[in-house]
């Protein structure tokens, strides 16, 4: 029985308890024991394993003589500690004594967790012999290999099994199959700990889901899961902060009772503006043991768009002379809309319903034509230039990736689908207009002739080009110049040509080559031309095809990439390792980009890595982006002052109404699509306030002013320190607001990582 009394609100100022919580991480899960006590019992870290290469499930037991193993770390991969380029299977084995007085530290003593962090890529594990968890599958699985390289690997042993060997030496082997890259164990330090009752009370604001209310206020949804076979019971507080004013708005407390495995729909209306933050409080009745969460509420900033019709996206489209087109005219308004164009060249038509334009780029030239778009309410035009030229992405690319969503798990279905909500969310309808397929495509062998061809999950790529193609959109494909892909999926070595031809037929406009398991083809410390070698190779590969196929590099910026990735075709190179979605990784990938920014071009586009907003997983489960809502208004704000190629990376089928707010800003998307192709320079770095300035066509500026301190603070940055005159035009551009002629400063008050975007005149 759910006994569910209705919230009260009380009205009072923030106890201390409150005032002393992290002001700022979005969100904050952590427990603290009744007395606050943490002691030495309550955890035991597992730093090194026996480590053997090979595969026995001997290895398994308990009594086996690992005395002759080598002894590795468990927080870095094993490639790194004597087994460089070993891929296949190998086992680890921990020994560790766990002391029966384990079971004092926790209320609930039933479970042992065994946390693993995350191994490369999949994983068996026995404890004494017997089998306790599996993440991702072996190549022996009938269902077949899949990596599963970054999940957490958090598995529990229930104690009435009697399993435990309690103050005597207990073996944890770990069967390990690794399909490329690092290997085994590699990130975070593995534990073994005894959780209390509540831990089993998945308080996870980050999974709250939100939607906005007409009054300028959100609703709040949280799914309160209890993931124990025990009742949970307790008091839930909730208190509503504004951060910019330091005070309560509201707090509320309600009695729950969540039965076993089961979980409560738990709701609230809240202010969406900048700076509120709600704070949970859960007291278990019967342990006074508390866990809290903190989590910054989303509020939307993007305008709805005008009823009448509207042109967007870039102005500017490169194609090869004679090679095939497909182009979707970004245009907003009620529907039903209709298009026209003047000055068409011959050989390409419009479809002047769904304004999808197509059919072969005329001869080198540049040609303007006049767009036009009308409905019952009025009507719009715009110049765009088509330049028939060697130079394509004359502006940044625009798309969605399957990659940060479904790792290797893309299908085609779900492939089209995304192509499908880019259209129907409208997104195409502000420039998102290729459709990528990252790793995971890819046939386990060659056909006999060489032929690449796509896997049971992709059975005809040349179908679902044209299915894009159809829509308007562009079609994307993902390769190595190695043997396999990072992946662990097929590459392109040795068949460079053949596999161009095949992207080719298929109808490919986009390849992202990376690097991966090439690395093994170069010496230990590559020189330049070993870089460039592969990456010529399919560059000269894939410009004789008759295509215009976009080129984009991923070899995570090594030899200076930004200086020479055009000279092999490339159009965009990655300029770092992988993003993640926390801020840590916004600063690494996209921050640290200030002294390359000089070197952006049209067709030469700095890549930071693509964005991490809306559902991501990975592959693995999709969970909202653990970026702040601030955060993630800073980073696709900066990414536009970046001119940084604009590619999604989460679940469409799953767009909230935040994430689609923050895609859908046509006038910070012209930020990035800027036909002047320059990125920001970054003029201002100090007391963790930083201001990037882009120069825009027409003399236009777009100046970021970003808040990189944890609280909600204020500053005025003058005007020379931006390069701009005394007085000048400002508009907010998240808004959309004109802001009229300052002088001589801007003043901005911003959330902790938080960002004003303007356009100056
Ligand atoms: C990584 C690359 C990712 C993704 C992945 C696929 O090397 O940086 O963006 O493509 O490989 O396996």
């Amino acid at each position: 029985m759910l006994e569910i009394p209705a919230p009260k609100l009380m009205h009072s100022p923030a106890p201390t308890f409150w005032r002393r919580l992290a002001p700022l991480a979005a969100l904050l899960l952590s427990l603290v024991g009744a007395a606050g006590a943490a002691n030495t019992m309550d955890r035991i870290d597992l730093p090194q394993a026996r480590f053997s290469t090979g595969d026995n499930m001997a290895w398994r037991e308990p009594d086996f003589d690992d005395s002759g193993w080598k002894l590795l770390n468990t927080t870095q991969a094993y490639e790194g500690q004597g087994y460089e380029g070993y891929d296949g299977y190998s086992w680890y084995r921990i020994h560790v004594v766990i002391p029966s007085a384990l079971k004092l530290s926790t209320d609930w003593p039933e479970r042992l967790r065994v946390y693993l962090s995350a191994i490369d890529d999949a994983d068996e594990t026995y404890l004494n012999g017997v089998r306790i968890g599996a993440t991702g599958r072996m190549p022996s699985d009938p269902l077949g290999y899949e990596t599963r390289w970054d999940s957490p690997r958090d598995y529990a042993v229930d104690l009435r099994s009697g399993l435990v060997r309690w103050d005597r030496d207990n073996v944890i082997a770990v069967r390990v199959y690794d399909g490329g890259g690092g290997g085994g164990f590699y990130k975070d330090m593995p534990y073994l700990a005894m959780p209390h009752r509540v831990d089993g009370l998945q308080l996870d604001a980050g999974q709250a889901r939100y939607h906005f209310l007409a009054d300028g206020r959100v609703q709040a949804r949280l799914d309160l899961r209890n993931n124990y076979p025990v009742l949970q019971r307790g008091v839930l507080q909730t208190e509503v902060f504004d951060l910019v004013s330091g005070r309560v708005l509201e707090s509320g407390k309600r009695s729950i009772t969540i039965a076993a495995e089961k979980s409560l729909d738990l709701q609230w209306i809240w202010p969406a503006r900048p700076g509120i933050q709600v704070r949970y409080r859960f007291v278990d009745a019967r342990s006074g043991r508390i866990a809290t969460a903190t989590h910054d509420l989303p509020y939307r900033l993007t305008p709805p768009d005008a009823p009448t019709p509207a042109l967007h996206g870039a102005q500017l489209l490169g194609m090869r002379p004679g090679t095939p087109l497909h182009y979707r005219i970004a245009a907003t308004g009620r529907l039903p809309l209709h298009f026209s164009a003047q000055g068409l060249p011959e050989g390409l038509k419009l479809n002047p319903l769904s304004g999808v334009i197509s059919g072969t780029t005329p001869a080198a030239g540049s040609y303007k034509v006049q767009l036009q778009v009308r409905n019952a309410l009025g009507s719009t035009k715009r110049v765009w230039t088509l330049v028939a030229g060697e130079q394509l992405a004359l502006t940044p690319p625009m798309g969605w990736n399957s990659w940060n969503a479904y790792g290797l798990n893309v299908t085609d279905e779900l492939v089209r689908k995304a192509a499908q909500f880019l259209i129907d969310k409208g997104l195409a309808a502000k420039g998102w207009n290729s459709v990528n397929i990252d790793d995971g495509w890819e046939a386990p062998e060659r056909r006999a002739d060489g032929e690449m061809m796509g896997n049971a999950r992709f059975p005809d790529m040349k179908a679902l080009g044209d299915f894009l193609h159809e829509r308007g959109l562009h079609f994307g494909i993902y390769s190595s110049p190695g043997a396999t892909t990072c992946g662990g999926y097929l590459g392109s070595l040795g068949h460079e040509f053949q596999d161009a031809a095949s992207y080719a037929r298929w109808g490919v406009d986009y390849l992202k080559y990376d690097l991966c398991s090439y690395a093994a083809n170069m010496s230990k410390t590559p020189t330049l031309d070993e870089h460039r070698k592969p990456y010529q190779l399919m560059g000269e590969a894939i410009s004789r095809q008759p295509r215009s196929m976009v080129y984009s590099l991923c070899q995570y910026g090594e030899q200076q990439v930004w200086t020479w990735g055009a000279s092999v075709g490339g159009v965009a190179w990655r300029m770092t390792g992988d993003i993640a979605d926390n801020w840590n990784s916004v600063l690494e990938t996209g921050f640290s980009q200030a002294p390359h920014t000089r070197f952006v071009a049209p067709g030469r586009w700095n890549d930071p890595d693509m964005l991490v907003v809306g559902q991501l997983g990975w592959g693995d489960k999709l969970r909202p982006s653990r970026l702040t809502p601030d955060e993630q208004y800073s980073h696709i704000s900066l990414w536009s002052l970046l001119a940084a190629p604009l590619l999604l990376g989460n679940d469409l089928p799953n767009l909230d109404e935040f994430t689609l707010s923050l895609l859908t800003n046509h006038e910070v998307i012209a930020i990035n699509q800027d036909a002047l192709g320059k990125a920001a320079q970054r003029v201002l770095n100090q007391d963790d306030w930083q201001v990037w300035v882009k120069e825009l066509e027409g003399g236009a500026k777009a100046v970021g002013i970003f808040n990189m301190g944890s609280s909600f603070r204020s500053t005025r940055i003058e005007s020379n320190r931006m390069g701009l005159e005394n007085r000048f035009q400002l508009r907010d551009a998240w808004r959309q607001k004109d802001l009229g002629l300052q002088s001589k400063h801007i003043s901005v008050n911003l959330p902790a990582h938080g960002v004003m975007l303007f356009v100056v005149k």
